[in-house]
This record gives C-alpha cells, structure tokens and sequence, in this order.
C-alpha cells in the first residue's frame, strides 16, 4: 500500500477514524500514548497557573482540555477537525460541569479559528505527526501564542531512516506514525516558527503494549 498523496483525504481519513466509536471503546477517554499521566508531565513542564489560556490543537474527545481545567485551572479552546468528535467533546465537558471553562471549536490546526497572540499555552498530543502540512501548522501554533508563550507536544517520533514501506500507508497514517518524523525533525520545524525547543523527554514505554 502506498501512502495517500491528497492532503485533504488524509486529514478526512484521519479524522474520520478518530470519530469511531471503536476508538472510544479500544482507547479510552485519551487518544495518545501514555494517556492523562503524560498529560500531566506535559502540562507541569508547562508550568501552567490558574486563570491562564491554553489552547489544545486536534483536542480529540477533549480529556486533556478537561484534565487542565481540573488540575490546572486554566481556561481551554479545544479545535478538532472532526465535527462529531467536537460534539460528544462538548457533550461530556457539559455532564462534567466544565463548559464554563472549556470551549470546543470545529477546525483545522493548519488554519486555526482562533485570534492572533491570545494564548499562554499550547499544547497537541499525537497528532502533529498526522498534519500534513506541518509548517503551517507549526507557524498557526506560533500564531496564537502570546509573545514567551509554551508550546507543549507529545508526539510518536521514528528513527532517522524513517519507516519501513510497509508501515507508510493509510493505515499506518492514521496511526500516528506514518508521517511521524525523528525529533530533530520537529525540532527544525518548531524552528522555522520561531518556536525554540527548550525541553524534550523520552516516553518509549508509553507506546509498549
Ligand atoms: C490521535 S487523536 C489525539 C486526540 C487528542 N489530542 C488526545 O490526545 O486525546 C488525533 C486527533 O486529531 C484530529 N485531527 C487530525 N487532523 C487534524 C487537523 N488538521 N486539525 C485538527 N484536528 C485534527 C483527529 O480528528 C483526532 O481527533
């Protein structure tokens, strides 16, 4: 199989995937290795206060917009691609009493919805390997954030050779992992936005079975 060259069937592929309900059942409440304890670790290195805004790029079913409201107590703007995502997002932030604090946005993270400099914080867990134009998305992330803002990304990152072919198709795409680049990789993308990688942590036992 070879890796979809569309950008936009990708991004609807991947997207599509994530509002499955089986997705739900096969990974619980967060889409991304290491789950809300990685979330923690993200949000504490970025040492967020409350009151503070935050942006959560591709925020998925919205746990981690909910756990900084929670733990944290910053204001969140979740943006999701995927329009039914957005809406049970929406629907369990309500039953938990957090639509105060969080709000949920239908968007690209190649062209987010949002106003320039508003930001403290912005973070996206396991999906900025999946955008295909990444430079933009990087420059949107830059964007947002207020003048010494935190980006914070939890990532899959992959050897410097790259995949083997058999895992670059759709399939793999939608796992996070086809186009899923080395660090230096992000870092150098991070760059080209201004963005200045301060800080990076090993996880690879949040990807063990
Ligand atoms: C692996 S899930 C991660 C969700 C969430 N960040 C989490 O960790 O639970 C990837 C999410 O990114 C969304 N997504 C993919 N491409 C996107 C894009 N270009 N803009 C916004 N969201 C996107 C998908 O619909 C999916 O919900």
């Amino acid at each position: 199989m070879t890796a979809p060259q569309d950008p936009e069937v990708i991004k609807g592929c991947c997207a599509a995937a994530y509002g499955q309900d089986a997705v739900a059942l096969l990974l619980g409440d967060s889409y991304h290795p290491g789950g809300q304890a990685l979330s923690t670790r993200l949000a504490e290195a970025l040492d967020l206060r409350p009151g503070q805004r935050v942006a959560d790029i591709a925020s998925g079913p919205g746990a981690t917009a909910r756990l900084l409201v929670g733990r944290f107590g910053v204001h969140v703007d979740g943006i999701e691609l995927n329009p039914t995502i957005v809406g049970k997002a929406r629907e369990t932030t309500r039953v938990d009493g957090l639509s105060d604090s969080v709000r949920f946005h239908v968007g690209d993270a190649e062209g987010l919805p949002l106003p320039d400099n508003i930001f403290h914080a912005v973070v996206c867990e396991c999906a900025f390997c999946t955008f295909p134009y990444k430079h933009t998305a990087a420059a949107e992330l830059a964007r947002v954030l207020q003048p010494g803002g935190r980006v914070g990304i939890t990532d899959v990152t992959v050897h410097p050779d790259g995949l083997p072919s058999e895992l670059a198709g759709l399939t793999a795409w939608v796992a996070c992992i086809a186009d899923a680049r080395p660090l230096e990789d992000y870092a150098a993308i991070l760059a080209g936005a201004d963005l200045r990688t301060t800080h990076t942590q090993r996880h690879d036992e949040a990807c063990e079975p």
